[in-house]
């Protein structure tokens, strides 16, 4: 028996130098792409096992050949997920090399922080003061904001939408709904929306568009629909996507909120397993925060003419259907819409959305917001994907947050004064 004996003792000093060194191994994001279904499905395995966590796309049934697939791997299974990859001849690189420290430049929200620049707008915010800013902005804007509480979230939290009107223009007025933060970890999409109410307000009576916006239409904006979620991110799992409900039956906690309204809901292109990243929930509008937008929608049908929803990341507008290849009876029209949106993206910005309706463009997707508003009747209704396309997924630098907010401004305000023209 030549054979060194290795003691537990020996391999925990091993480790807890390495630890002490600051070596321990940094997360990292992958961009895989498989050329066979065989590969296909060796990636499907090591997304859902190791502590991977998908980025593009949301599941790892979504996953085709060739497909440029996006996989948060956390240090611990670097090594195991790399020589997995290799063995087998898949084609990978390192998209992100150090998650940590664009994590902590995304988290140093703080004015007082020197290593923070830029306004409040440009930066990211935890939960606490975007219910600050809301309720500083109706006591700075009592003319313009109201704020309305719609239902609270499974922990319990409010769910405030600010209501922005103009004075001008004819009444009775139509109205536009936005929420942002659907998906938590999609921290692009809040802030978007203070990005929105603070232009508003700025520009009202200033600038011609936003203010013929706001004369012809009340703005409904939802800053953040999974506040769970979204606080999740910033104490516990970056990389956190779901709400945070638990089932008594379920092992797993958290439902996609995109998947659970009453459209298709729970078929092909969602999951009805709990621990699932696109888990679909007991039944539609099994939670709280889908509920609640679901309630104000249907109250408010007769008034709301556009919907539109925020996400991040893969620069596209989407529009119905997602939970079905069927086409929406006026695709033309909005087709046309998110067309001349992207088209002034690319005049004014330089840079590139893809546009068309969700099951087509990327994915069925069933139980959506967008697809049950318009199935509810509200016939012009969007999904934004906003920056970027991968270079930081979600860990879009706070540099970038005024580009990515401008350029979905303008198709915003393109599309709403399109259906202006139209209701
Ligand atoms: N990427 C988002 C998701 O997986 C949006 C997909 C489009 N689906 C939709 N219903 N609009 O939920
Ligand atoms: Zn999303």
């Amino acid at each position: 028996e030549d054979l060194v004996e290795v003691k537990p003792k020996m391999v925990m000093t091993v480790f807890a130098c390495l630890m002490a060194r600051g070596m321990k191994r940094a997360d990292q994001v992958f961009s895989i792409t498989s050329k066979t279904e065989e590969e296909v499905s060796i990636v499907r395995n090591v997304s859902s096992d190791y502590e991977t966590v998908l980025w593009q796309p949301a599941a790892p049934g979504y996953i085709k050949p060739n497909m440029e697939v996006h996989l948060f791997v956390p240090g611990s299974s670097l090594t195991t997920v790399k020589d997995l990859l290799t063995k087998h001849h898949i084609s990978h690189q390192i998209l992100l090399h150090n998650t940590q420290e664009l994590i902590e430049k995304q988290t140093q929200s703080n004015a007082s922080d020197p290593r923070s620049s830029g306004s409040y707008y440009e930066r990211y915010h935890p939960l606490e003061d975007i219910y600050h800013w809301i309720n500083k902005t109706k006591h700075d804007h009592p003319e313009m904001v109201e704020v309305i509480l719609i239902g609270s979230s499974y922990e319990k939290r409010p769910l405030l939408v600010l209501k922005l009107s103009g004075k001008g223009g004819s009444q009775p007025k139509r109205a536009m709904w936005i929420d942002c933060g659907i998906h938590a970890r999609e921290w692009i999409s809040p802030a978007f929306c203070l990005w929105f109410v603070n232009y508003a307000i700025d520009f009202y009576n200033i600038v011609a568009d936003i203010t013929e916006i706001l004369d012809s239409m009340d703005v409904y904006v939802l800053p953040v629909m999974n506040p769970d979620g979204y606080k999740y991110t910033w104490t516990t799992n970056r990389m956190w996507r779901k709400n945070r409900s638990w089932h008594p039956e379920n092992y797993c906690p958290g439902t996609d909120l995109n998947r659970n309204f009453d459209a298709n809901w729970c078929t092909e292109g969602s999951s009805s397993r709990a621990c699932d990243e696109t888990y679909c929930g007991l039944f539609p509008e099994s939670e709280p925060e889908a509920e609640a937008v679901a309630n104000f929608l249907r109250s408010h049908k007769h008034t709301v003419k556009l919907y539109l929803s925020m996400h991040s990341y893969s620069q596209m507008l989407l529009f119905p259907y997602s939970c079905s290849y069927q086409e929406a009876s006026n695709h033309q029209e909005l087709n046309e819409l998110a067309q001349e949106a992207a088209q002034k993206i690319r005049m004014y910005y330089r840079n590139t959305y893809k546009y068309g309706a969700g099951a087509r463009t990327i994915y069925l997707a069933p139980g959506g917001s967008d697809d049950w508003a318009y199935k509810l009747g509200i016939k012009y209704s969007f999904t934004f994907e906003l920056q970027d396309r991968g270079r930081y997924g979600f860990l879009l630098p706070p540099e970038l947050i005024s580009k990515a907010c401008n350029e979905a401004l303008t198709a915003l305000k393109t599309i709403a004064l399109g259906v202006i023209k139209k209701t």
